[in-house]
């Protein structure tokens, strides 16, 4: 075991490396996992605040993880719960106090809180010792609460939280908050921009850009996997991937209302315009300041390009819009990208929006069946979609089907 001293030093360098993480998800995953570590927890969940409410957000759970099989996620739903001091998390977060509970069905007779068994029920889990803490900002506000459960020593016995780990994870605790409100502060200016784009364009809306930008990262972990890429490029990509597929049509604000918004079908020319929308967009990102504007460029780019050659914009100069020299085509348009030509995050982008786009209620039409949505991707595989990346896709479903859950329309 690791002593208090090297525990503090780490902590400072894992401080460090979740304050460049800027996906509030990928962030409270890496957040969960360190805080873990530290403490040898075997599993754990993040609530966060919103309004008068705490909503259970993310979990871990190495012992229910290791039931599944390899690849598998586990599938969590996600709810609210009052701020009170009726419930573990409740209390904490109204008394803003650590609380350290040996054991959760041994609880002191004067405690007002009581432990709620049913996610042990119906996972078959035991939880034990518990140690709940909240996520306070630099102003003291709890914004979040983290609670770590059965804590472990190396021979894997459940054991009580001990009380110098407290201190250590309060410290990283209060670093992570510090993160997570930028996280939560970048994804606010990001969902704005997507608003301003919903008014011209009612389909781009805060659901569908979140249940795409999920998917895309689901598919691309999967993807990854199979490719045999490295979990830490994987970790670093995701979080930049993520944000980046919000933006995949940021570019129809440039597009004309009058196309955005005709009742009737698109003429041949107007539908030359709307797709201009792929580098009008990428324009907002052609001066790349960072790892994210690379990103955000390659996606809003790309997402339209088909693996069969047949998509656009094509072989073209996003900055002018024109045909690169040598990839003209007979008419004098740019010649579509095919397979791997097309970058992968356009590749991921085009599968999670067209599944999204085919599996919801849209003015024009209502939600396809699933059978029918599943049946369709699996056509398209080779042509319009990259046939790996299917695969990754129906590998994933639990986990896109919980997506979907998770960012409905409603
Ligand atoms: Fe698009
Ligand atoms: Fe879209």
């Amino acid at each position: 075991m690791v002593n208090q001293d090297q525990k503090l030093a780490n902590i400072i360098n894992l401080g460090r490396e979740i304050s460049e993480i800027i996906d509030v998800d990928v962030l409270l995953d890496r957040t969960l996992q360190i805080a873990r570590d530290l403490t040898n927890a075997d599993a754990g969940s993040i609530y966060i605040k919103e309004n008068d409410k705490l909503k259970f957000y993310h979990t871990q759970n190495d012992t229910l993880q290791k039931r599944l099989p390899p690849g598998k996620k586990l599938i969590y739903s996600i709810f609210s719960i009052p701020i009170n001091s009726r419930s573990i998390a409740g209390c904490c977060a109204s008394a803003g106090d650590i609380l350290n509970i040996p054991d959760v069905h041994k609880l002191p007779k004067d405690a007002s809180y009581s432990f709620d068994s049913k996610f042990d029920e119906l996972s078959h889990y035991h939880t034990r010792s518990m140690l709940t803490l909240p996520l306070k900002n630099q102003w003291k506000d709890i914004i979040g609460i983290l609670q770590l459960i059965n804590a472990q020593d190396d021979a894997k016995n459940i054991m009580v939280f001990s009380k110098e780990d407290e201190s250590l994870i309060m410290h990283f605790a209060n670093l992570s908050a510090g993160a997570l409100e930028r996280a939560q502060l970048t994804r606010a200016l990001i969902l704005r921009m997507i608003k301003m784009a919903e008014l011209r364009d009612p389909m781009e809306t805060a659901p569908h850009v979140n249940r795409v930008a999920a998917y895309t990262v689901e598919i691309y972990e999967a993807w990854a996997r199979k490719r045999g890429i490295s979990r830490d490029e994987v970790q670093k990509n995701k979080d930049i991937l993520r944000m980046a597929a919000m933006l995949h049509d940021v570019g129809k604000m440039a597009v004309s209302d009058l196309i955005l918004q005709k009742p009737a079908r698109l003429t041949d020319e107007d539908r030359e315009v709307m797709q201009q929308h792929t580098f009008l967009g990428a324009r907002l990102f052609a001066d790349p300041y960072s790892n994210f504007d690379e990103a955000a460029f390659k996606v809003t780019l790309n997402h339209h390009e088909r693996w069969d050659g047949n998509g656009y914009p094509g072989h073209i100069n996003p900055l002018t819009g024109e045909p690169i020299q040598g990839y003209e085509t007979k008419n004098g348009k740019a010649r579509g990208k095919k397979g791997e030509e097309i970058h992968h995050y356009g590749r991921l982008v085009a599968i999670a929006d067209v599944y999204d786009a085919l599996s919801s209620n849209r003015v024009y039409k209502e939600a396809w069946k699933e059978d029918q949505v599943f049946d369709t991707l699996m056509q398209d595989a080779g042509k319009q979609f990259d046939p790996e990346m299917i695969e990754a896709f129906f590998d994933s479903i639990d986990v896109i089907r919980n997506i979907a859950e998770r960012y409905s329309d409603k």
